[in-house]
């Protein structure tokens, strides 16, 4: 394995054009988005497709994204519908997603047999110039193991998946920190799969009224009608964590006087004492980029529960408040007799 690093806004040619090589041959490369790191196989590499579900340890029927470096890339393996394709051109590249109707172009492997596939160009150099040097489009999911949470940075890769990549590029940490907003136009209205940076407020101006089922706010935990991936389990951390929609220091002084060890997990300047304090940030953008390293430090630290605020859920604090709901199992506390339910369990 190879790890490599280039400047994510001056990519060295040489770095790009060696992962090309490597993905031409079937290989697989790990390497930033603006979201969270990819873990890329030629999209029309069965072989290469194989090698990220084996080493991701992904169950084989859930699909993988393909990356592009334009509309006209995404119209050779997709049907893009007549009245979307100005819109894509207005919003791409950048943090979103859409399901379309398959042209059977890409692996097998990578549409899991679906006759649809999930298609965007993402905004980062890196990826970008590599697609362009392989004149092909490049299918990936997020560099983690299953169930893990997803990588900002190449430590957070090389932590999953040393050893089972044949190339990690480290471009440093990623912009935004939560994966893309993904909807399904193959539906109308479109419907909202995974809320992401790309918010539903922008959504709206470009693709009319679109629809949020409950799954998409994380409030349960799958809809297999929707999308193959949601009955998976995802980025739960092994300490118990707790959503909390009242005051953060009641809660945590609450707790403490039971005897237990207490982190607390800031955010959007609610913050207070505890065993442990990760600091996530103060706005909504500082506190998703910071999300997933702070679930993986969150198991560092020997405690007995963690707690997080909520956030409103308006623009990219959907994404959080989704990722936050799976990360928790679902515990969101909104007075002390839920919290002790959890804390004491
Ligand atoms: O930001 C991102 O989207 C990152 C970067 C690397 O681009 N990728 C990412 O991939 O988060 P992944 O595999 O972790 O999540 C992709 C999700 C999965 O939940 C999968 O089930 C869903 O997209 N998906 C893929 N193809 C689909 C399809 N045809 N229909 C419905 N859902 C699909
Ligand atoms: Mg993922």
């Amino acid at each position: 394995m190879l790890l490599l690093r280039t400047d994510p806004l001056k990519p060295d040619a040489d770095v790009i054009r060696f992962a090309a090589e490597v993905l031409k041959r079937g290989g697989i490369v790990a390497a930033p988005t603006e979201t969270v790191y990819g873990l890329f196989t030629h999209a029309y590499s069965d072989g290469g497709c194989a090698k990220v579900f084996k080493a991701k340890e992904r169950p084989p029927d859930n699909p993988l994204i393909v990356h592009v470096d334009s509309v006209e890339m995404a119209a050779q393996i997709a049907y893009i519908p007549e009245e979307i394709v100005d819109v894509l051109r207005r919003i791409w590249p950048g943090p979103i997603t859409l399901v379309m109707k398959s042209r059977g172009a890409v692996s097998r492997c990578v549409t899991a047999g679906l006759d649809t596939v999930a298609v965007r160009a993402p905004a980062h150099p890196i990826p970008l110039a590599i697609i362009k040097e392989l004149e092909a489009p490049i299918a990936g999911p997020s560099a983690n193991k299953a169930g893990r949470p997803s990588p900002t940075t190449a430590e957070h890769v090389v932590e999953d998946l040393n050893g089972e990549v044949d190339v990690i590029i480290d471009g440093g940490p990623t912009f935004f920190g939560v994966e893309s907003t993904i909807i399904d136009v193959t539906r109308k209205p479109p419907i909202l799969l995974r809320p992401g940076p790309f918010t539903v407020e922008e959504l709206e101006k470009y693709f009319g009224p679109v629809e949020i089922p409950p799954v998409a706010r994380g409030l349960i935990e799958t809809d297999v009608a929707l999308a193959p991936g949601m009955k998976y389990k995802h980025y739960a951390p092994n300490t118990p964590l707790v959503i909390v929609h009242f005051d953060l220091s009641l809660a945590v002084e609450t707790l403490r006087s039971k005897g237990l060890k207490v982190a607390v997990l800031c955010a959007t300047g609610r913050c207070t004492n505890a065993d442990v304090v990760i600091k996530m940030g103060d706005d909504l953008y500082e506190v998703a980029k910071n999300l997933y390293r702070s679930l993986r430090e969150l198991d560092r630290f020997s405690v007995d529960i963690g707690v997080v605020p909520a956030v409103e859920e308006t623009g990219i604090g959907l994404a959080i408040m989704n990722r936050l709901r799976k990360a928790s199992g679902h515990r969101e506390a909104f007075n002390l007799g839920q919290l002790l339910k959890y804390g004491l369990a």
